[in-house]
């Protein structure tokens, strides 16, 4: 998802400094992202489970670019629910990814942008933390906690001049899916970068992608506790 939207934004001549922990498919995605047109495009090798990491790219991308008008913050693992149920050290392997990494990122980031009274922060949460369920309730809890944690970040931000994006996508077809069987509620990657894209042009709050997730979720959220306890989900 993080690659369709940066071709967007490479397409409209913008500046990017990507962040992965793969260096190879860094480069290539770099590469593709120079062809489409970015005015520049920088690196960084990183695993974000590193956090004492986290104030130093930022100074890093604020030393390479001399500046940062938005962050985008896509990264993410769809775990074994099957394994976390039996170890708590996998647990934490997956809140630390798909939550406190970004609290960690966020951080600086936040600070950052409040002291210049502008800024986009954006992250990719998940349709899966609105509800919790027995397939997928850690990934679920990351996802929901992620999505509270910006709601609270964009109250303190908006003040300041400063705009949160929650994007909560519903199943994607992207590598972290690879192994789950497809259905007709699974979405193009490159439909959802372009919804990404324009939910960042709009400055929006919240928004689900495609936009019927917002409908599911309505009434997954208003099935009684007493009844959706019983669900097999
Ligand atoms: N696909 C879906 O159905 C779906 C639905 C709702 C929300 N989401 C969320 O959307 C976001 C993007 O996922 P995607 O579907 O685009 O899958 P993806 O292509 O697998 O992208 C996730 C990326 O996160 C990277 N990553 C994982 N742990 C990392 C770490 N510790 N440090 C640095 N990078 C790390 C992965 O790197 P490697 O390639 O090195 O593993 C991968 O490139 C995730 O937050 C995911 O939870 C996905």
């Amino acid at each position: 998802m993080a690659h369709e939207t940066a071709k967007l934004m490479a397409s409209d001549g913008h500046c990017l400094y990507l962040v992965a922990r793969k260096s190879e498919p860094l480069e290539e995605i770099a590469q593709d992202l120079r062809v489409r047109g970015a005015s520049s495009v920088d690196t960084h090798v990183l695993d974000l489970n590193n956090f004492d990491q986290h104030e130093v790219l930022l100074k890093n991308i604020l030393n390479t670019l001399g500046g940062l008008d938005l962050v985008f913050i896509a990264h993410g693992t769809l775990g074994n629910e099957k394994v976390c149920e039996t170890s708590y050290q996998e647990t934490l392997k997956e809140l630390t990814t798909n939550f406190l990494s970004v609290v960690s990122l966020l951080t600086p980031i936040a600070n950052y942008f409040e002291g210049r009274l502008e800024g986009h922060i954006v992250v990719i949460s998940s349709v899966a933390g609105d509800r919790a369920r027995q397939s997928n309730y850690v990934y679920g809890t990351a996802q929901g906690a992620k999505s509270l944690f910006l709601q609270g970040l964009r109250n303190r931000l908006t003040p300041h001049g400063v705009t949160v994006t929650t994007i909560k996508p519903g199943f994607v077809d992207t590598p972290m899916t690879v192994s789950i069987k497809k259905n007709f509620l699974f979405a193009r990657a490159d439909v959802v970068g372009e919804k990404i894209y324009s939910a960042i042009k709009n400055k929006k709050d919240i928004v689900y992608v495609p936009g019927f997730w917002r409908w599911i979720m309505l009434a997954v959220k208003n099935i009684p506790e007493k009844i959706f306890k019983h669900m097999k989900m």
